[in-house]
């Protein structure tokens, strides 16, 4: 672990490692696998370079802040301390990078679950990273993959959630009024982040233990909770907007579309960004 990584390590009271681990069963087998920072620059970066030196699977860093949240498309993720819960995990699945296509997926539908049963929420999912409740975003995912050249197979995936927890409105700032929320905000109770870390710590373990599996189920979840579907949406890829209507969620996670001159195809997360004609949604 680097030395940005294990600076202030688990002081914060709201999101600690004893709390988190006192939430968890005695016998859960990632418990001795977690490590917390009050910041951190990355947990996504910092678990990408333990994993790259040899941490096991089911290494778990979560934050209380971090500096450089990363998000998808190389944006960044707001992450301010005494917030949010700011959350990777390292897998190590033994397969070609093909069989994990539906990850994502896999984790959106993980994570909603952790909401539903901690918080009394069921968060929507939009195609394909990001966790929403009335409109807005509460969450977001960024699963990274690293793939042995000499084998081909998956040496190992960092699973990242960033989810908003106890935000007020005027905590966002200005340009994320519109379209981020938080558990506090939609529920009106105070939020016990280790609580729902726990939760989702659980939720990802038995995510991974069903990934492949039970794949079928998983995407039926997926597609269940999918806002995106029957929307009209608008795909922004490298120098093209397109429009279409998203019919369906393939078997790989992909998004299936109907363009507007009729022509139908599939669309992968690693190129686009998928917004509603009006906005975020
Ligand atoms: C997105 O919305 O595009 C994805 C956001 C993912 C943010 C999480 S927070 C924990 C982990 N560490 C990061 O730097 N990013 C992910």
């Amino acid at each position: 672990m680097d030395e940005n990584a294990t600076q202030g390590l688990h002081t914060n009271p709201g999101l600690s490692l004893s709390n988190i681990l006192a939430a968890l069963p005695e016998d859960f087998p990632w418990r001795s696998h977690i490590n917390c920072y009050d910041r951190i620059d990355s947990t996504n970066t910092a678990a990408k370079k333990a994993a790259a030196q040899g941490a096991d699977a089911g290494t778990i860093l979560i934050a209380d802040s971090q500096t450089a949240g990363r998000g998808r498309l190389g944006r960044s993720f707001l992450s301010p301390p005494g917030m949010g819960i700011y959350l990777s995990v390292i897998l190590r699945p033994k397969c070609p990078p093909g069989d994990l296509m539906h990850l994502t997926c896999a984790v959106a539908v993980a994570v909603s679950r952790a909401v539903a049963q901690c918080c009394g929420l069921q968060p929507g999912i939009k195609w394909t990273n990001d966790l929403v409740v009335s409109k807005r975003k509460l969450a977001g995912i960024l699963t990274e993959l690293s793939v042995n050249s000499d084998t081909g197979l998956v040496d190992f995936a960092v699973v990242g959630v960033g989810m908003n927890c106890c935000q007020r409105a005027d905590d966002f700032p200005p340009e994320l009024t519109e379209i981020a929320t938080s558990i506090a905000m939609e529920s009106g109770k105070a939020i016990d982040r280790s609580r729902l870390c726990a939760a989702m710590i659980m939720a990802l373990y038995e995510m991974q233990q069903a990934l492949i599996c039970q794949k079928q189920a998983i995407l039926q979840a997926y597609r269940a909770n999918c806002i995106t579907l029957g929307q009209k949406v608008c795909i922004i890829g490298a120098g093209s907007v397109r429009y279409a209507a998203a019919l369906d969620i393939d078997d790989d996670g992909g998004l299936l579309v109907r363009y507007d001159n009729g022509e139908t195809g599939t669309v992968t997360s690693g190129e686009v960004s998928v917004r509603g004609m009006y906005g975020y949604i």
